[in-house]
């Protein structure tokens, strides 16, 4: 990223509006009018060949022709003169466009947009747009855009891909008292994307926490590289999660990709919040962009009514922050604050005669204690208590203990009187809601954001003791010769990844099939080997549980005649002789090369879990072994791997190794692999290991 540029573009000491307009209505009339609207104190050079002046301010014929330097420049005119303006633009030694004309990609105008950008980029300049509302940043004064007015003042920063939702959203941070400092409109991201706003934003003194609407990234690789590296916390809303990559996809991960979780994955490991809907964007905006993140699980609710501290318990449940008992420290001395049919376990029930005075030494005494890692607390209006009363006792309890790393948020339940408290207690940093789940779940929020980062942050390694060139060689071979890979050929790649694949080996006679049966040693498995033959089940192609012998020697005929009768055709190689794995927990890796984050992996349970009940996470690759640990506790069906029902927990570290192993195998070869799967993997009994005992590769 050029911050630098950037700087000029989206904090620009001097702004030119190109098709600024005095006809009142027109987005080039607004657009200026809003700049002298905002009190924006740069310089405004109106650009319009036919007006002499436009809101009382000279206008200039073209760009070149004004005397200052020019910062940013507004494309107000249609798209057909996009070019052309752009080169006077680059001419004149503009920083960056923000091109709120619409009639490029939108419309399948590809072709004049990306010459937009090269022209632009020729220059060295940056493009925001086209099709956008434009920006606004209340530290700067800048309405350059045609939406109402500068956001309600705070501490966000929005970034939308869509225009219209970006005004929406301007004119309901007022109503909902949700501070924005910047909204920036990126709509078709010709040039300036998500990851270069997320990579600026960082540096943003104005700024303090990051929020995106987003309906699809284009370098989703970039995106997680800058939210890793970015020191705030970033929420994104994402929304057209459908199934875009299923329709190509050729294997069980493929289908299972397109769900959109694989977003949902490189939010999480990027360290991105998610938000559930604008509602919920808008509130958890509000949380992280006033409270710092909660480190640690436990939450202390404080409240003044039973129904609100219920709801509040099971909305703690729902957003991954469970309560639990306070510790009887905490009891004892929150005791002497309620009366004697309070409670002070967890919620801590002042009941409904507490007042600022027993509300103030509660909050004090749990927002310092060590063992509270978030404080929720939850107010109902009563006829005895004053709303704004009880949130100055709040705030001054707070202030008292000076601590500054620990998040609390609020929530007041009643009319006008406990709305404005609320306002107050927002302008005072302290993060409200109108129903005790929303306080919950900004605190969810809170807590989603330490957790995500610290998985974001830990560190990756490669495994060395891989043999890529080898793996190379294989693929270099099928592709030569025009064909599917084999089973064999796609167990012998996984190996030289270190992973640990069923001993499998081709027979392409019978006498051959029995030496090698005897060799690996019975019970054994014959598969039929051919690249036209994928689904091999399905072609009667599979014999199992081979004891003697004679039975392979059946076996082989049999698997033959099915082969042929199933596709007259096929290309057969012979029979596969493979040692027959015992039984143990079935799971399933997968790979697809996603189109927005690239080689991403899949787990899940085997068999039904996956093709019925689709229990599967995703990650984009390459993941630690840490990560991958974690995917295991993912799923549905994580405590059969943890040992259900009295059975013994399966090797989960090797498995998680095996993993991270598969991961990096997707990633190195990335360019060349478009699916993969080892399906099913067997997972032992801890320290027994993990059998790949079918894997399969699809090239691109
Ligand atoms: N340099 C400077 N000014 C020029 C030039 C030039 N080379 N060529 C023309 N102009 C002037 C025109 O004379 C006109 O000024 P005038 O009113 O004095 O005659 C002015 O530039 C504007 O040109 P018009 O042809 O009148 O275009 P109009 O204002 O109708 O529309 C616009 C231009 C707004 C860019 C339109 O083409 C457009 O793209 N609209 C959509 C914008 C949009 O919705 N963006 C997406 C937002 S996201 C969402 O959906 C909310």
């Amino acid at each position: 990223m050029d911050y630098e540029v950037l700087n000029g573009l989206l904090r620009p000491k001097a702004i030119a509006i190109i098709g600024a307009s005095a006809q009142e209505g027109k987005i080039g009339y607004t657009v200026v009018k809003n700049l002298i609207d905002s009190k924006y104190e740069g310089a405004i050079y109106p650009i319009n060949p036919k007006t002499p002046e436009i809101l009382g301010l000279k206008t200039y014929k073209s760009v070149l022709d004004v005397p200052g330097e020019v910062d940013a420049a507004v494309i107000v005119v249609p798209a057909r003169f996009a070019l052309r303006v752009t080169e006077e633009c680059g001419k004149k030694g503009v920083k960056g466009l923000i091109v709120i004309a619409s009639g490029f990609g939108e419309v399948g105008k590809h072709e004049l947009e990306s010459q937009m950008v090269e022209t632009a980029h020729r220059y060295g300049m940056r493009v925001l747009g086209p099709n956008i509302v434009g920006i606004l940043s209340n530290s700067d004064n800048n309405n350059a855009s045609f939406a109402p007015f500068l956001p309600f003042p705070g501490k966000a920063a929005l970034v939308s891909q869509s225009g219209a939702l970006l005004i929406a959203m301007d004119a309901s941070s007022y109503t909902r008292g949700v501070g924005f400092d910047k909204m920036i409109s990126i709509g078709n991201m010709s040039d300036v994307n998500f990851g270069d706003m997320v990579d600026w934003l960082d540096n943003d003194e104005n700024t303090f926490c990051i929020s995106l609407y987003i309906e699809g990234l284009q370098d989703g690789r970039n995106f997680i590289r800058a939210a890793k590296e970015a020191g705030k916390p970033i929420i994104a809303l994402k929304s057209g999660v459908s199934a875009h990559g299923a329709a190509a996809a050729a294997s069980h991960t493929g289908s299972l990709a397109g769900s959109g979780k694989i977003y949902e994955a490189a939010f999480e490991q990027a360290g991105v919040v998610r938000a559930a809907n604008l509602n919920n964007l808008f509130d958890r905006t509000l949380a992280l962009s006033l409270q710092p993140p909660m480190h640690g699980e436990n939450v202390m609710v404080i409240t003044n009514g039973g129904g609100v501290g219920v709801l509040a318990t099971d909305a703690a449940e729902r957003y991954g922050i469970p309560l639990r008992f306070a510790p009887d420290d905490v009891q004892t001395e929150l005791k002497k604050y309620m009366p004697e049919f309070g409670s002070a376990k967890n919620p801590a029930d002042l009941t409904g005669m507490a007042g600022r005075e027993w509300y103030e030494p509660s909050v004090k005494y749990a927002f310092a204690h060590p063992w509270v890692n978030g404080l929720v607390v939850l107010y109902c209006e009563t006829a005895m208590t004053d709303p704004m009363d009880i949130a100055q006792g709040i705030k001054a309890a707070v202030d008292s203990t000076g601590i500054k790393d620990k998040p609390i948020t609020v929530s007041f339940v009643g009319g006008e009187k406990c709305d404005a408290a609320m306002r107050w207690l927002v302008e005072n940093g302290i993060p409200a809601y109108n129903a005790p789940d929303l306080a919950v779940n900004a605190m969810g929020a809170l807590h989603e954001y330490a957790e995500s980062r610290a998985q974001a942050t830990t560190a990756y390694e490669r495994y060395t003791d891989v043999d890529e060139a080898a793996a190379r060689k294989i693929i270099e071979k099928v592709r030569a010769e025009n064909r599917n890979m084999t089973e064999v050929e796609s167990k012998d790649i996984f190996r030289a990844y270190g992973l640990p694949v069923a001993d499998t080996r081709l027979a392409t006679s019978e006498d051959e099939a029995v030496a090698l049966a005897e060799t690996i040693g019975y019970p054994v498995v014959l598969k039929i080997a051919s690249p036209d033959i994928l689904h091999k089940s399905d072609a009667g192609g599979v014999k199992v549980n081979i004891k003697t012998a004679e039975e392979v020697r059946a076996a082989y005929q049999e698997i033959l005649k099915n082969a042929k009768a199933y596709k007259a055709d096929a290309d057969i190689h012979g029979i596969v002789i493979q040692e027959m794995a015992p039984w143990g927990t079935e799971v399933i890796l997968g790979s697809v090369n996603d189109p927005t984050f690239g080689p991403s992996v899949m787990f899940g349970l085997g068999g039904i879990f996956v093709e019925i009940l689709k229990d599967v996470t995703f990650r984009v690759a390459p993941i630690s072994p840490a990560q991958a640990y974690k995917m295991l506790s993912e799923i549905k069906g994580a405590p059969i791997l943890a040992g259900a029902r009295g059975e013994a927990p399966r090797d989960r570290e090797k498995l998680a190794e095996v993993l991270s192993r598969y991961a990096q195998m997707v990633v190195d070869l990335g360019d060349v692999i478009a699916e993969s799967d080892a399906n099913p993997v067997i997972v032992y009994e801890e320290g027994a290991g993990v059998n790949i005992v079918d894997a399969r590769i699809i090239l691109k």
